[in-house]
């Protein structure tokens, strides 16, 4: 299994190109089965989570060419309408080809997914909102099996208890061929959703009240292919902000936009950052002195995104004061808190609130990547280390971060990935950690 060491103490400088949003590119993607006519998207990132979704789509029938992160999809038939346990415990995204393949053939099946590493993510407002469109809904060996009763969904209304960004994209997916009209209320309204509405509509979709959290939508007979680049991503350029404040560094990001994060540039420029915008998308951040303590709170867009609370947990953790940081939206993403506290981080937990002892400094350690988000919320704090960090399990970074070592070489970072080494704990947990976020 990879590892990736860093040798900490570096003070980053020079410029980050942001990849395409992976929480764009895979609902993007299953756009695809939507239409039997070619959808070219642009800026695919190249990240295990698109692979996946890759595979998924082949499985179902798709035809999935790309030249280098240009990717063009085409579903003229389908081979199977069925996603099966194996890919959906990989990645639970995948249970967004459900919405499309009711949608569009009336019928679809898919593994239901288990609960995960941060959470237990259930997917009951995806079936409600289903169900509110007029599909039956039935078990059967742990699939769920989706089906429009005269072949086609008659549409209808539905609100959503809470907001749901993927339990959104599905019901949205089977609504756009409907045959008659919809309302979804308490629609979650992230920029990842509101760049696949933009796309669904360049295909001919008939959906009012983009980027609001009621969405009217007229159903249509069919879609047509269409060109869309996807959207920068805002958690990677979150993240290497935090990584120019912890390493009083000077980085310029290229290709972010700072408008989709508002919460999180607030954060920063309180924990003693400067942040100037440079124009053409081009965002400069210096980090100063030792961070000043801060107080966030997760929730749904427009708030403090819950995918860069751990690596604001690392800021906190060499924040010259006390900080506390709520997560709202999952129940056990703080797996990282165990392994900060290995580096020195001194953190206590109350539920879903840390309590954050900032340190003059954490030293380097053996530490485990558990999820995504947690995994680059190490990678930072092993910026900064004092001494060498080993990150275990890394292909949990692999799943989002584009060539993130390439990235932060570039700007300084002595950072690099090592192969398969001996284990140094047991696998007991490997199922769970395997499991998709
Ligand atoms: C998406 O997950 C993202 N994944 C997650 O990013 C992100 O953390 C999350 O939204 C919140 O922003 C993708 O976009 C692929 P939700 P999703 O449904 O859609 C509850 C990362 O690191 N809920 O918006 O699965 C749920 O338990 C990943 O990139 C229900 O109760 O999240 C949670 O508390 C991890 N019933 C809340 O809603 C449902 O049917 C929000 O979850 C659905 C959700």
């Amino acid at each position: 299994m990879e590892s990736i060491k860093i040798l900490g103490g570096q003070s980053l400088k020079g410029s980050i190109p942001i990849s395409g949003a992976k929480n764009a590119a895979l609902p993007l993607m299953v756009l695809g089965l939507l239409t039997d006519e070619p959808l070219v998207l642009e800026g695919i990132p190249n990240v295990t989570d698109t692979h996946s979704m890759r595979h998924i789509l082949e499985g179902i029938g798709t035809s999935v060419q790309h030249f280098s992160k240009r990717f063009v999809l085409q579903t003229h038939h389908t081979t199977s309408l069925q996603a099966s346990y194996d890919d959906v415990r990989k990645m639970r995204a995948s249970f967004l080809v459900l919405g499309a393949m009711l949608g569009r053939f009336g019928l679809g099946q898919v593994s239901l997914p288990g609960g995960c590493v941060i959470g237990v993510r259930p997917i009951n407002y995806h079936l409600e909102g289903f169900k509110a469109l007029g599909a039956l809904i039935d078990t059967s060996n742990g699939d769920i099996i989706a089906k429009a009763p005269s072949g086609r969904l008659p549409g209808g209304h539905y609100t959503f208890p809470k907001p749901t960004v993927t339990g959104s994209q599905n019901v949205i997916f089977a609504a756009v061929l409907a045959k008659g009209e919809s309302r979804l209320d308490n629609v979650a309204i992230e920029p990842e959703i509101t760049d696949v509405i933009t796309c669904l509509q360049k295909m001919g979709a008939k959906i009012e009240g983009k980027g609001t959290s009621t969405l009217h939508i007229q159903g249509v007979d069919a879609l047509s292919g269409t060109q869309h680049a996807v959207l920068p991503d805002r958690i990677e350029m979150g993240t290497y902000m935090v990584a120019a404040a912890l390493t009083r560094g000077d980085l310029i990001i290229e290709g972010g936009d700072l408008a989709l994060l508002p919460h999180v540039v607030e954060c920063l420029e309180q924990s003693g950052s400067t942040i100037t915008e440079l124009g053409h998308n081009r965002i400069r951040i210096q980090g100063h002195d030792r961070p000043q303590p801060f107080h966030l709170s997760t929730a749904p867009y427009p708030g403090f995104p819950t995918d860069l609370q751990a690596q604001f947990m690392t800021l906190a953790a060499l924040a010259d004061g006390e900080s506390t940081i709520v997560e709202n939206i999952w129940e056990n993403r703080f797996m990282h808190v165990a392994e900060l506290a290995r580096m020195g981080a001194s953190i206590t937990l109350d539920h879903h609130c840390a309590t954050i002892q900032g340190k003059p400094h954490l030293t380097g350690a053996h530490v485990m990547a558990t999820d995504l988000r947690a995994s680059v919320g190490l990678v930072l704090a092993a910026l900064v280390a004092h001494g060498e960090t080993t990150i275990h399990r890394i292909y949990h970074l692999d799943r989002g971060y584009e060539v993130l070592e390439r990235k932060l070489q570039n700007c300084g970072a002595i950072i690099h990935r090592i192969g398969s080494q001996e284990e140094f704990m047991t696998d007991q947990h490997d199922g769970v950690s395997a499991v998709a976020s």
